[in-house]
């Protein structure tokens, strides 16, 4: 069984039109986050311009969403056309939510749309000291083969299969329900 979020959060999909707050948590990570998630140092309007990309064709990101505000994504983004079996997946937790399970629900869910898209190898690039994306991917080695000499971990999900499907279907209409039910419960909140 998942182990319950921090701070109440959920993970969903992010919707069309949701790329400004995507851009604004990228903005947010820390110096070392925000290295370790782009490999390197990018300039604000480079994050900017990669995060308003993130509504196209072949890009799932998930989102971690404490209070409305989003605290962490999951970018998979298929390598080249829309029928690519290769993809790669990225990862960014702001300081205050790491350790705390979140990058464990974001792989799951990564994993989960990877598979129901044929994707049959996931690349995860990552510095070679980061331990904990590298102990993250291990939980589930399963599914995955790694090479982490190489710092790069190459991933076979199985095929999708009706359960996998479905189970995709679920998570997303379970977090169109609990965003609904999240700015319901903020308009009620007494100012
Ligand atoms: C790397 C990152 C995605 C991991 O997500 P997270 O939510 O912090 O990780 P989790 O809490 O799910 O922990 C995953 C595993 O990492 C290990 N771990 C957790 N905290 C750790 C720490 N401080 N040091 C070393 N290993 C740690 C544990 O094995 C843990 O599994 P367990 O709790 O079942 O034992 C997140 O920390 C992050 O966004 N970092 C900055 C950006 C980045 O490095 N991106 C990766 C490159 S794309």
């Amino acid at each position: 069984m998942q182990e319950p979020l921090p701070d109440g959060g959920t993970i969903r999909k992010l919707w069309i039109g949701e790329t400004d707050a995507y851009r604004d948590h990228l903005l947010r990570l820390d110096r070392e986050s925000r290295y370790r998630r782009f490999s390197g140092t990018l300039a604000d309007e480079v994050i900017a311009r990669h995060a308003a990309t993130a509504n196209g064709l072949g890009v799932v990101v998930h989102g971690f969403f404490v209070d409305g505000v989003l605290r962490g994504a999951a970018e998979l983004r298929q390598n080249g056309s829309l029928f690519s079996h290769q993809a790669e997946a990225a990862f960014s937790i702001e300081q205050p939510w790491q350790s705390h399970g979140v990058g464990t629900g974001l792989l799951e869910r990564t994993l989960l749309s990877a598979r129901n898209r044929g994707i049959k190898s996931l690349r995860m690039d990552c510095l070679a000291d980061n331990q904990r994306m590298q102990q993250l991917a291990r939980k589930f080695d399963a599914e995955f083969s790694f090479d982490f000499g190489s710092v790069t971990g190459e991933v076979d999900p199985p095929r999708s299969t009706l359960l996998s499907l479905t189970r995709e279907a679920i998570a997303d209409n379970y977090g169109l329900a609990s965003a609904i039910f999240e700015v319901q419960s903020r308009l009620l909140r007494p100012a």
